[in-house]
């Protein structure tokens, strides 16, 4: 919403140039130049269809082709877009914003010869990567100058400084320009009028605080200054935000800017602020209260802490404030519900405590205060905001009563997110309960997901209870227990949600009708996680989010699926599917994740991924598939889970793989994979590989040296600083992979990019450990159990520092065990039974937590926990010269302690939390690591 008010600023037509007047007559050599710049492009009329998604509100009638009116022997001061100076003939104006040209903007461009010009607008155009001729700097008399999304890149030409008569410069937007210190510095010492200064997706990282503060240079002419998205970095000097005369500010989306709000002085003209998506800190001071024509607050997405202040309460004109996705602390002040123009009021995802007080600001149409810590019954004033269209109340503490009968006064809501409330009894006493919601008229959006206290159990005969409007409906763990008949008059959905609930039983007819004849915008279905039987319903033509994985559906994968060629995600996960896969599932150009996980599909995989295919997840395993491996896997350039676990493939090592850039999960564990695996030649294979499991096949030969020593991906451990991550980009679709942990197979239902793993075990290789395994820094666990390898431990093992557990056991390894091995604080399962290992066990560390049992069948070893002592003689080994060198261990240490893993204990966390929603889960889990 805020990058589309400052697009909408952007793209204003902001001023008027002297109407050209009959009598004039346009000068000859401005004609030439004008009919040569027109006819070095072509006309783009479908030019909208690829700007389009830069924002809703651009409309296709907006484009029109402006330099079809230009004819050769006509006067060009009445030309389209042509403005000339009415004594001279001069062309003094040109505006071709938005006219379908498209082609290169060449430096010998005619245009640059119209040195009379005092504004030229090219914005929205498609001048396909060209860059800006440094012949701009010709155009000594340009006052505006607009190149605003006009597929202009590369760097600004430090002629722009001869410009020095601009009052409004506006540069980026689509590609990305740059901008040099040197011609930063020239262009603002010299333009000193400027009074609009637009670089919104600039590049501007190499711009320091010192050049940008030249800015208060301008203070007496600046009204205007949008900076938003030019990775600016560091901390700003508050003399930006304090510019006399500014009134519009954006530095919003750029991460790396930090800085503080002035606390005092701070009496500014400013209406607009909007430091969304920066790293803004600190408290917001009172002297906010200040900005008397303060109209628009954007500052989400920063790390503002500390009490909302009371001073806004002075800022009557205050229409829309956005502080979500901060530190906020404290109550929300009551003077929030009762500014007079307040129309946007976005509070979510913040430590807001208290009850919600009273409303009484009926301006008031979009209300968000979700994921905070409010308490307190559910406010009643609220149904007097009869303006209200969007309501965001989800994942608060709120309790108490809802009364629906209330909710009739909403004439207006369209959009209504109550999910995550689990105190909250919303009353569904009677069918009469559910009619209430017929009464919002205008009802689009309803998500009362997970709320324990709802039951929406009701008998069949009640159908029409939903607004016929509704769009999107999610209903997720509602304790619903069979198919809901009140879906079926909803003639618009777009999305629905039943998932998670315990609908048992086939899908109705109706619904598979439905889907197939009626339900034409249908983009999303999610009925995973029920008791669903019969037959899989048919995803029509045109749905992009297909999931109902976790049910009992059988049969075949019909071939009807194949209509279906725009999904984006098909899960099908852990039915009783058989039959073979479809061959076009493959070739689904958007298709980016394919779950056909634990289902009973047989027959090879098809040989059909097509080129330049989407696909980033593939999930075949747990099925019956057999044959080869299809070759053409390798065009799935974006690749980044493989499981194939659990099949029976037979085939040797796809090392023809090894070049997948994304690459992070292969796991081929459970097959029929042999020979020897060495790698194809490329010089970085596998370079982001995190998981790596060939377990229970029959590889021979040495271990795949080549390999572990590339695993860049398992090489550096940096994600530690920059937060947990999760893979995946879609909140719809977790990738989950199933791995040994510690000794027991274990589902991630996420995987965190911070675990990494090497699971080798149960397959016939030989020789000895490779020294370079030490060098896998991030490596969580390895296994290598259950193989014939040969020779002692390696001394580098001791380097894996963030290793949880080591299974060595069932092999042919001898000589002690490495003291160095105590190093490895994190560990918490070891296992090295029946080798030839002798000596003594090391003392210290995570080694005084094993058992017996983690050394059984090594008759030659000796000392604690084994009940065989040492020969009293023998040294204890030195402590001291395994000392922990990295500074960053400490903190580690105090929050975990010895016995338990570090990562383990995430992961644990993790699946209790698993089923909420990012935001309150990614804070969680913030939570526990701070
Ligand atoms: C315009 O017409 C004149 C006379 O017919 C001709 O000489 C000139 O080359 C034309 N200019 C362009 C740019 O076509
Ligand atoms: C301008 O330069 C481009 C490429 O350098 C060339 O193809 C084109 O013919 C030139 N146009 C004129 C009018 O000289
Ligand atoms: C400043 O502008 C003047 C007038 O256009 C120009 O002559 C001069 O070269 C410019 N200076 C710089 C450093 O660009
Ligand atoms: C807000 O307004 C009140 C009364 O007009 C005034 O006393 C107070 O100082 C103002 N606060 C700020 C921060 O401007
Ligand atoms: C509610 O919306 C209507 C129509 O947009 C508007 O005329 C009216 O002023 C609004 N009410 C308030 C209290 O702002
Ligand atoms: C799965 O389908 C097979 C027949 O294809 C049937 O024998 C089996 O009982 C089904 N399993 C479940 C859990 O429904």
């Amino acid at each position: 919403m805020n990058i589309n008010n400052i697009l909408f600023w952007l793209l204003l037509p902001y001023f008027i140039l002297a109407s050209s007047s009959s009598s004039s007559f346009c000068n000859h050599h401005d004609t030439s130049a004008l009919l040569l710049f027109k006819n070095s492009f072509t006309l783009n009329t479908s030019l909208y269809n690829s700007l389009y998604y830069y924002s809703p509100w651009l409309h296709d009638s907006s484009f029109y082709s402006k330099t079809e009116s230009w004819k050769n022997g006509t006067d060009c001061c009445e030309w389209e877009g042509v403005t000339c100076d009415t004594i001279s003939g001069h062309v003094i104006g040109l505006d071709l914003s938005f006219s379908n040209l498209q082609g290169q903007l060449h430096p010998n461009s005619t245009i640059f010869s119209l040195r009379h010009l005092q504004q030229l607008d090219l914005s929205l155009n498609d001048f396909s990567g060209s860059s800006l001729s440094s012949a701009i700097g010709d155009l000594v008399n340009l006052m505006h100058l607009n190149l605003l999304y006009s597929q202009i890149s590369g760097d600004i030409p430090s002629t722009i400084s001869h410009l020095s008569k601009l009052l409004s410069l506006q540069l980026g937007g689509d590609q990305r320009m740059r901008v040099d210190p040197y011609t930063w510095t020239k262009l603002i010492q010299n333009a000193t009028n400027l009074r609009e200064l637009y670089l919104e997706g600039v590049d501007m990282s190499s711009i320091g605080g010192s050049s940008l503060s030249l800015l208060t240079n301008l203070s007496s002419s600046l009204i205007s200054l949008i900076l938003g998205d030019t990775k600016l970095q560091g901390n700003l000097s508050s003399d930006i935000l304090s510019l006399p005369n500014l009134q519009t500010l954006s530095l919003s989306d750029n991460e790396d800017l930090g800085g503080e709000l002035p606390k005092s002085n701070w009496s500014t003209p400013l209406s607009d602020l909007c430091l969304s998506h920066t790293a803004f800190s600190g408290n917001i001071p009172d002297s906010i209260g200040h900005l008397k024509s303060l109209k628009g607050l954007y500052m989400g997405s920063c790390n503002f802490d500390g009490l909302i202040p009371s001073s806004l309460f002075n800022l009557t004109q205050l229409s829309s404030i956005d502080l979500s996705i901060n530190k906020l602390v404290g109550p929300i002040p009551y003077w929030c519900y009762s500014l007079p123009s307040l129309f946007e009021l976005y509070l979510s995802n913040n430590y807001l405590t208290g009850s919600i007080g009273e409303f009484s600001s009926y301006s008031l149409k979009y209300l968000s205060l979700s994921n905070n810590k409010l308490q307190g019954n559910f406010p009643n004033s609220i149904f007097e905001l009869q303006n209200l269209t969007h309501l965001w109340l989800s994942s608060t503490d709120l309790s108490g009563h809802l009364d629906f009968h209330q909710f009739s006064k909403f004439k207006n809501l369209n959009y209504l997110d109550l999910s995550q409330n689990s105190l909250l009894s919303i009353n569904f006493d009677s069918t009469a309960d559910y009619y209430q919601f017929a009464k919002f008229k205008n009802l689009k959006y309803l998500d009362l997901s997970q709320n324990s206290l709802l039951s929406i159990n009701f008998d069949s005969t009640a159908d029409y209870f939903l607004p016929p409007i509704l769009q999107s409906l999610y209903l997720s763990s509602c304790n619903i227990n069979s198919f809901p008949k009140f879906i079926a008059p909803l003639q618009n959905l777009i999305q629905l949600d039943l998932s998670h609930n315990s609908i048992r039983g086939s899908i109705p007819q109706w619904f598979h009708e439905k889907l197939l004849h009626s339900w034409n915008n249908i983009s999303y279905i999610d009925l995973s996680f029920n008791k669903l039987q019969g037959d899989l319903p048919i995803p029509p033509n045109g749905i992009e989010y297909f999931l109902v994985s976790n049910n009992e559906l059988a049969g075949n994968i019909p071939s009807a699926m194949c209509n279906a060629s725009s999904l984006k995600i098909l899960n099908l996960a852990q039915n009783n599917l058989t039959g073979h896969i479809p061959q076009c599932l493959e070739t689904f150009p958007s298709l980016w994740a394919l779950d056909l996980q634990k289902n009973n599909l047989y027959g090879n995989i098809p040989a059909n991924f097509s080129k330049g295919n989407a696909l980033e997840t593939i999930k075949l395993n747990g099925n019956q598939l057999d044959g080869q491996l299809p070759r053409c896997l390798a065009h799935c350039t974006n690749l980044e889970v493989l499981d194939l676990a659990d099949n029976n493939i037979e085939d040797t090592f796809p090392h023809w793989l090894e070049s997948l850039q994304e690459l992070q999960v292969l796991s081929l564990r459970s097959n029929k994979f042999h020979g020897v695996i060495t790698c194809f030649g490329a010089k970085h294979p596998f370079p982001r590989l995190r998981i790596f499991d060939v377990s229970n096949n029959n590889f021979s030969g040495p271990l795949p040296a080549s390999y572990i020593k590339n695993f860049q991906g398992m090489v550096s451990v940096n994600d530690s600083q920059t937060g947990l991550k999760y893979m995946g980009n879609d909140s719809s679709y977790n990738d989950s992979v199933v791995v040994v942990m510690k000794g027991q197979y274990k589902e991630l239902k996420r995987i965190l990019t911070i675990f990494t793993t090497i699971d080798l075990s149960n397959n016939m290789f030989e020789g000895e450990l490779p020294k370079v395994i030490g060098e896998l820094h991030s490596l969580t666990g390895l296994n290598l159990s259950h193989n014939a390898i040969t020779g002692t431990i390696p001394r580098s093992l001791g380097y894996l520092r963030n290793l949880e557990w080591l299974d060595l056991s069932w092999n042919q390894l001898k000589g002690e065990i490495p003291v160095a091995l105590i190093n490895l604080n994190f560990l918490a399962m070891l296992n090295l039974s029946q080798n030839q290992f002798e000596g003594i066990i090391p003392i210290g560390g995570q080694f005084n937590t094993f058992g017996n049992d983690s050394y059984a069948g090594n008759p030659m070893l000796c000392g604690f926990p084994l009940s065989k002592s040492c020969n009293k003689d023998e040294d204890w080994p030195p402590h001291s010269t395994f000392q922990l060198e990295e500074s960053g261990f400490g903190w580690k240490a105090v929050a975990v302690g010895y016995a338990c893993g570090f990562l383990f204990g995430m992961l644990l966390g993790y699946n209790v939390f698993m089923t909420g929603k990012p935001q309150w889960l990614g804070r969680l889990v913030e939570g526990v690591l701070n």
